[in-house]
């Protein structure tokens, strides 16, 4: 058996899993990032967290190597990290460097590499060999949560692009008289279906209204979060399938313009949004045919990722039997 540690860095939470090549989760943990704490402070809760999966580990094998999903840019040589938006106060982070000597402090013994990605690139390799990917040999991964994320996958191995930041699907505009993403593009994906663009939108369909959403939220439209939202839904709530519809139509327009570019035809739709299932994907399937070249509308597919949020995890300690295959 071959084992590495996956690590999913989100702004909120921390998730870090125990791997093993064929087998895949073996051990996890959950730990609050605390990046409000400054990067010293996650960096520490990294070595945390491996610290936990690989504890009492040594005798049934070793760990390969460290794989790191991360909510921003990664530079082509997998070191670097660029301004995660959700991890203030890093601007440009070397993240093996500095967490090389905390394992080694803490006494952990990672023998191969520690390895950098963008977190939708790490859920895209993720689903490509343990999740919803595994039928397709080339797929495009969209991740919904706080960011929008995307990843293109080709025969099985990640497209990066010229520096490595290829995918970055949440800043591709579906209207240039739109709203500004965070990054300062107008009409950008993000700007309608990040997390927080999604609920505020929600909110305003619904102030109008005497929904079930409505009430289910305490009357504090701040508390309407897509989970609501999606249950609301299921629940035959029509304000909610219309938030999800409109979100979805969104999403398709985007996905068609991608099959016009790259003849990639299956989608993996991941992350906390993407639990609204049909009423989000009908609409995009729906858009998505529409808004593609009609000689390149067959074997269209939308799918749900079957792994949850586990993808991204499984995808970063991916990276490392990746290298381990490469160097044979
Ligand atoms: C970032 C991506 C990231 C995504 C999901 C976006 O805002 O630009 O790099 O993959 O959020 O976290
Ligand atoms: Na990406």
């Amino acid at each position: 058996p071959e084992y590495a540690v996956g690590v999913d860095l989100g702004g909120t939470n921390l998730k870090v899993a125990l791997v093993e090549r064929t087998d895949g989760i073996v051990r996890q943990a959950t730990l609050p990032t605390e990046a409000e704490h400054g990067p010293e402070r996650v960096l520490d809760r990294i070595v945390e967290g491996v610290q936990r999966v690989v504890q009492g580990f040594e005798a049934h094998g070793h760990v390969e190597g460290i794989g790191v999903g991360v909510p921003g840019v990664v530079s082509m040589d997998r070191t670097t990290v660029t301004k995660p938006p959700n991890i203030p106060g890093w601007e440009r982070v070397r993240l093996a460097d500095h967490i090389g000597p905390r394992m080694a402090e803490a006494g952990i013994e990672v023998r191969g590499p520690i390895i950098a990605e963008n977190d939708a690139n790490a859920a895209a390799l993720g689903s490509a060999f343990y999740g919803a990917g595994v039928p397709f040999d080339s797929f495009i991964m969209v991740t919904l949560g706080t960011g929008v994320g995307g990843a293109i996958i080709v025969d099985n191995r990640l497209f990066r692009g010229t520096t490595g930041a290829a995918g970055e699907i949440g800043h591709m505009t579906i209207d240039y008289e739109g709203p500004y993403d965070r990054t300062g593009v107008a009409g950008a994906l993000e700007a309608y279906l990040g997390q927080k663009f999604l609920s505020r939108h929600a909110r305003y369909q619904l102030l109008a209204r005497e929904t079930n959403l409505y009430a289910t939220s305490g009357r504090d439209l701040e508390h309407v979060t897509p989970q609501r939202v999606h249950a609301a839904a299921l629940a035959g709530d029509e304000a909610a399938r219309e938030v999800l519809t409109w979100a979805g139509h969104k999403l398709g327009v985007l996905l068609g313009s991608i099959v016009n570019l790259l003849d990639i035809r299956k989608v993996v739709v991941g992350g906390g949004v993407s639990r609204a299932g049909d009423f989000l994907l009908d609409p995009a399937r729906d858009a998505m045919k529409r808004w593609t070249m009609p000689s390149l509308c067959e074997g269209i597919e939308i799918v749900q990722e079957t792994r949850g949020n586990d993808v991204a995890m499984l995808g970063a300690a991916r990276l490392v039997f990746e290298h381990i295959d490469d160097a044979a």
